[in-house]
C-alpha cells in the first residue's frame, strides 16, 4: 500500500478532502495522465476532433436511451403505440425519441470520418495496432446496436428489414436454419425477436461497447496519439522532463478546442433535430412511421444510410460476380506460381488452396457468398494494420497516386452506399459489383500498392504554424 500523504497546512477543506481520496483512489493521478500531463501532438487538426465527438454522441445515446426505456414497451402489441405515445403525450418525448433516432445518424457520421482520420494518417500502424483493434469491435457493436434498435419501434421498415438481414444467416451452410431461429426465437419476426432485441439494445450492447470505449482510450493513452505527420512525438523528448517536445497537455490546449467543436456539432445537431429529424427518410424512413403489418411486404426494403454500401455489395454478389472471383483466384495462383519466387512445395500448395477455394466457391450459392462478403467487408478492417506495408504513416509524405486511390475508395463507397437504398437496377448492379471490387481490391492489394511509388522524406519534428 501507498504511503498515505497529508495535506499541506492550511489547506482548505478542498484541498483535504482530495487528499482523503486521493490516498484511497488514483483521481488525481488519473487526471494527470489521461488529462493535464497527457502530452498530445502539437500539430493536431480538425481530423482530431471526432473521437470526442462520438464519445459525447455515446454519452447522449445512453442519456436518452434511459429516458426512452422508462415509456417503451418491448411488447409486439404495444411496441408502435408506445413510441407514439412518446411522440405525442410524454412531455418533451418527441424530443428525447428524435435525439436517439437522429442521434445514431450522427453517431455513424462522426465515427465514418473518426475512421478514415485513422486510415489517412496511418494510425492503425505500429504500436497503435490495439487501438485500431478496439475501434473495430467498436464500430462491430455499433453495427449490431443500431440494427437491434431499429426493431424496436416496430413499424413496416423495422419489421421487415430485419426479416430480410435475419433470413441471410439461413444460406450459412449447414446450420443455417437453425442458426437465424436462434437469433429469431421463431420462425418469423415477432414478439420473441422484439424480447430479445430489446435486451440486447439497452443492456447487453451498451456495456461491450462502453468496455471497448475504454480499452480504445486506455491503450492510446498507453502508446500516445499519432498526429497528421504520423511522427513519433515520443522519439524527440526534453532530456531533463522527459516530456515529448512536440506535446502539449491535452488540457487546457485540447479540451477547449474540443468544446468549441462540440458546441458548433451541436448547433448542427439541433438544426437537423429540429428541422429534418428524419433526414428525408433517410435516418428514419418514412415507412417506419406505419406499424409493422407480416401480411404486408413494403415494395422496397431498404436498410438505414450506414448499413447501404454493404448491403450493396450483398446484392451485388450474384452468380456472375461468383465466377469473376473464381478467375481472379486462378488467375492470381497462376501468375503467383509462374512469378517464381517459391519452391516446388509451396507451388504446389498454393494449387491446391486455389483449386480448393475456386471449388468451394463453386460449391455454395451466391446468397451465401453474399453474406460472406457483406460480413468480409467489414472483417477486413481487422486486418489492416498488417495489410499497410508503406515505409510511412501519413498520405502527407506518399506518392500522390496515392491519395487518388483512397479518394477512388471513398467516392465508391459512397456511390456503394447511395446503391444500397435504392431499388435494384441492372446497371446500378453493376456499378455495385465494381465498387464492391474497388473496395476489396483496396485492401487485399494493399500489401503490393502501399510499398509502390516514391516517397516523400518524412520530418523528425511534427510541422506546425502557430495560429
Ligand atoms: C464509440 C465510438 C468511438 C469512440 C467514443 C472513440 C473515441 C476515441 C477518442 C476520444 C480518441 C482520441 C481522440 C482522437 O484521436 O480523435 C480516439 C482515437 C482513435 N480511435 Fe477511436 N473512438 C471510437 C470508435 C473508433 C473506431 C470505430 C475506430 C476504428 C475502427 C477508432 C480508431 C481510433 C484510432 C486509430 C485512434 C488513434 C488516432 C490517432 O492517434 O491518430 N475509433 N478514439
Amino acid at each position: 500500500m501507498a504511503e498515505f500523504q497529508t495535506a499541506p497546512a492550511g489547506a482548505g477543506a478542498g484541498q483535504k478532502l482530495l487528499t482523503w481520496v486521493d490516498n484511497r483512489f488514483p483521481l488525481s493521478k488519473l487526471y494527470k495522465e489521461h488529462l493535464s500531463e497527457y502530452y498530445a501532438p502539437k500539430n493536431f487538426n480538425i481530423w482530431y476532433v471526432f473521437g470526442g465527438l462520438a464519445t459525447l454522441v455515446l454519452v447522449m445515446q445512453i442519456l436518452t436511451g434511459i429516458f426512452l426505456t422508462m415509456h417503451y414497451k418491448p411488447d409486439a402489441a404495444k411496441a408502435f403505440e408506445s413510441v407514439e405515445y412518446i411522440m405525442r403525450d410524454v412531455p418533451w418525448g418527441w424530443l428525447v425519441r428524435y435525439m436517439h433516432s437522429t442521434g445514431a445518424s450522427a453517431f455513424f457520421i462522426v465515427v465514418y470520418l473518426h475512421m478514415f482520420r485513422g486510415l489517412i494518417y496511418g494510425s492503425y500502424r505500429k504500436p497503435r495496432e490495439l487501438v485500431w483493434l478496439f475501434g473495430c469491435g467498436i464500430f462491430l457493436c455499433l453495427m449490431a446496436e443500431a440494427f437491434m434498435g431499429y426493431l424496436l419501434p416496430w413499424g413496416q421498415m423495422s419489421y421487415w428489414g430485419a426479416q430480410v438481414i435475419v433470413n441471410l444467416f439461413s444460406a450459412v451452410p449447414f446450420i443455417g436454419p437453425d442458426l437465424s431461429l436462434l437469433i429469431r426465437g421463431d420462425f418469423v419476426v415477432g414478439d420473441a425477436t422484439l424480447n430479445r432485441f430489446f435486451s440486447f439494445h439497452v443492456i447487453a450492447v451498451p456495456l461491450v461497447l462502453l468496455g471497448l470505449v475504454a480499452a480504445h482510450i486506455i491503450a492510446l493513452h498507453e502508446v500516445g496519439s499519432n498526429n497528421p505527420d504520423g511522427v513519433e512525438i515520443k522519439a524527440t523528448k526534453d532530456p531533463k522532463t522527459g516530456i515529448p517536445l512536440d506535446g502539449i497537455p491535452f488540457h487546457p490546449y485540447f479540451t477547449v478546442h474540443d468544446i468549441f467543436v462540440a458546441t458548433v456539432f451541436l448547433f448542427i445537431f439541433s438544426a437537423v433535430l429540429f428541422f429534418a429529424p428524419e433526414g428525408g427518410g433517410y435516418f428514419l424512413e418514412f415507412n417506419n412511421f406505419i406499424e409493422a403489418n407480416p401480411l404486408k411486404t413494403p415494395l422496397h426494403i431498404a436498410p438505414v444510410w450506414y448499413f447501404t454500401p454493404y448491403y450493396s455489395m450483398l446484392r451485388a454478389t450474384t452468380d456472375l460476380m461468383v465466377n469473376i472471383l473464381a478467375g481472379l483466384l486462378a488467375l492470381g495462383a497462376v501468375l503467383a506460381i509462374l512469378r517464381g519466387g517459391f519452391g516446388a512445395m509451396a507451388k504446389i500448395a498454393i494449387a491446391i488452396v486455389a483449386i480448393a477455394a475456386v471449388a468451394a466457391l463453386k460449391t455454395f450459392d451466391a446468397k451465401f457468398w453474399g453474406v460472406v462478403i457483406m460480413g468480409g467487408a467489414v472483417m477486413i478492417l481487422f486486418f489492416l494494420p498488417w495489410l499497410d506495408r508503406s515505409p510511412v504513416k501519413s498520405i502527407r509524405y506518399r506518392p500522390d497516386w496515392h491519395k487518388y486511390l483512397y479518394a477512388l475508395f471513398v467516392i465508391f463507397f459512397l456511390v456503394l452506399g447511395y446503391l444500397g437504398s435504392q431499388p435494384p437496377s441492372a446497371a446500378g448492379n453493376y456499378v455495385s459489383q465494381i465498387g464492391t471490387l474497388i473496395y476489396f481490391g483496396f485492401f487485399l492489394l494493399m500489401p503490393w500498392w502501399s510499398r509502390v511509388g516514391t516517397f516523400k522524406p518524412v520530418p523528425e519534428r511534427v510541422t506546425f504554424a502557430a495560429h
